[in-house]
């Protein structure tokens, strides 16, 4: 867990659409968090879900049409009351009215009286049939709440429940808990930056059945490249494979082989402002790389060849631009910090995460880490904990060196 998730206080919306039905889901995980989460339902939403449930949930008092009209005297109005409390306004599934709604600050409904009192910006997710989700009308109150500094999170494409397949569908639940942690991120210090994060292990493959690797899961680079994305930056993840799926909101590339990963970095590196290189890149190769299957046979001993990969990320640093950070890691089983600073000097970074591989505090396919980062100037900085805080530490303290 990441200790700025929680603590929060989230308004949270549901309007009339079917995927009203998904949202316990969404309201629970935030509450498990440790946020505190106040759900308003629209008179269309009690169609499909009932205060009952979200109160159960949530242990707070559900927001319901009724509230808005029977008690709007005191320092309890709901619509005030709401929008003082909140940090953060969610709206999910945002109908085509609702967004139409906002648009126009109607203040007819709590919903859009609560629009009108809030200072926040809310974080709209629209679910509609498509055709309704194509009309003009549509995108204009879309573009209208964008320009009110509202988030307006597209739906997905996909069978709508409707029975038409197209684009409306809502977003999966996963991306809507994405959206809201970005939303809620306390610091927004790499907008504007281009971040590479480089992750997983590589396969070097023998022939059809058979590669060398190793057990990176890729959770440190997918930690980080998820922070940087949750404060702001544009964030690509070049991965190698891993059993993490296709990840919301990055632009992901999957290589296998160092070569591969070569190749995609050559054309990728220039632009980006940071490169953190936490993959476990195969330092050998199978000299030959076969098409068919070895047989077994009547071997007892079988030899094979390997040769060199290149070293990525030294190629990084000896064609680094003037002010891009480059971050290493350092995988050691002993002599942690002499071959760390080794790294660091050798393959000119800016910085590199050393880490233990082996015992208890292995980085190696867990979920949490023990690392120490060292600067250019040769400090230390411990840090441990989940791969999620690590990588929030990591960001830190990257983050306050630059200012
Ligand atoms: N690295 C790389 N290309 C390679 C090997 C490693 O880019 N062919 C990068 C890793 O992504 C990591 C850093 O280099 O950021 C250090 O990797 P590590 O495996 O700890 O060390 P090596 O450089 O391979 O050296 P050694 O195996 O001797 O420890």
């Amino acid at each position: 867990m990441c200790s700025w998730k929680k603590g929060k206080r989230i308004l949270f919306c549901i309007t009339g659409g079917i995927a009203a039905y998904k949202m316990p889901e969404v309201v629970h995980a935030l509450v498990k968090e440790g946020n505190s989460v106040r759900v308003l339902l629209t008179k269309a939403a009690e169609k499909f879900v009932t205060p009952f449930l979200f109160a159960t949930l949530t242990g707070e008092q559900v927001f319901r049409e009724e509230d808005f009209l029977n008690d709007i005297t005191g320092p309890s109005i709901p619509h005030i009351s709401l929008a003082a409390w909140a940090d953060l306004l969610v709206v999910a599934p945002c109908t085509a009215n609702s967004l139409k709604i906002i648009a126009r600050g109607e203040s007819h409904v709590l919903l859009g009286a609560l629009f009108l009192a809030s200072p926040q910006r809310g974080l709209l997710f629209p679910s509609m049939n498509t055709h309704m989700w194509e009309h003009p009308q549509t995108f204009l109150s879309a573009l209208e709440c964008v320009k009110l500094g509202h988030k307006v999170v597209e739906p997905a494409e996909g069978p709508l429940a409707c029975g038409t397949v197209g684009k409306g569908r809502m977003q999966d639940n996963s991306h809507v808990l994405e959206e809201i942690w970005r939303a809620l991120s306390p610091v927004k210090d790499f907008v504007g930056k281009k971040v590479l994060v480089t992750a997983g292990p590589t396969w070097e493959y023998l022939d059809p059945v058979r590669f060398l690797s190793n057990p990176s899961s890729g959770r440190m680079g997918y930690a980080l490249a998820r922070e940087a994305w949750y404060r702001g930056a544009e964030v690509t993840l070049l991965s190698g494979p891993v059993c993490e799926g296709n990840p919301y909101g990055l632009r992901h590339i999957s290589v296998v082989s160092a070569e591969e990963m070569r190749v995609q970095m050559q054309s990728l590196r220039e632009e980006y402002d940071i490169l953190f290189m936490a993959a476990a890149v195969g330092d050998y190769r199978f000299q030959e790389k076969l098409l068919h299957k070895i047989k077994r046979g009547n071997r007892d001993v079988l030899e094979l060849s390997l040769v060199r990969n290149p070293d990525l990320l030294a190629e990084a640093g000896a064609q680094k631009k003037e002010d891009q950070v480059l971050v290493g890691f350092a995988a050691e089983t002993e002599e942690l910090f002499k071959n760390a600073r080794q790294k660091l000097l050798e393959k000119k970074l800016d910085y590199i995460v050393a880490n233990v591989v082996g015992g208890p505090e292995s980085a190696f396919g867990s979920s949490r880490n023990s690392v120490t980062v060292i600067d250019g100037a040769g400090r230390e900085y411990p840090f441990a904990g989940t791969k999620a805080f690590v990588a929030t530490s990591i960001l830190d303290l990257l983050a306050s060196q630059r200012s």
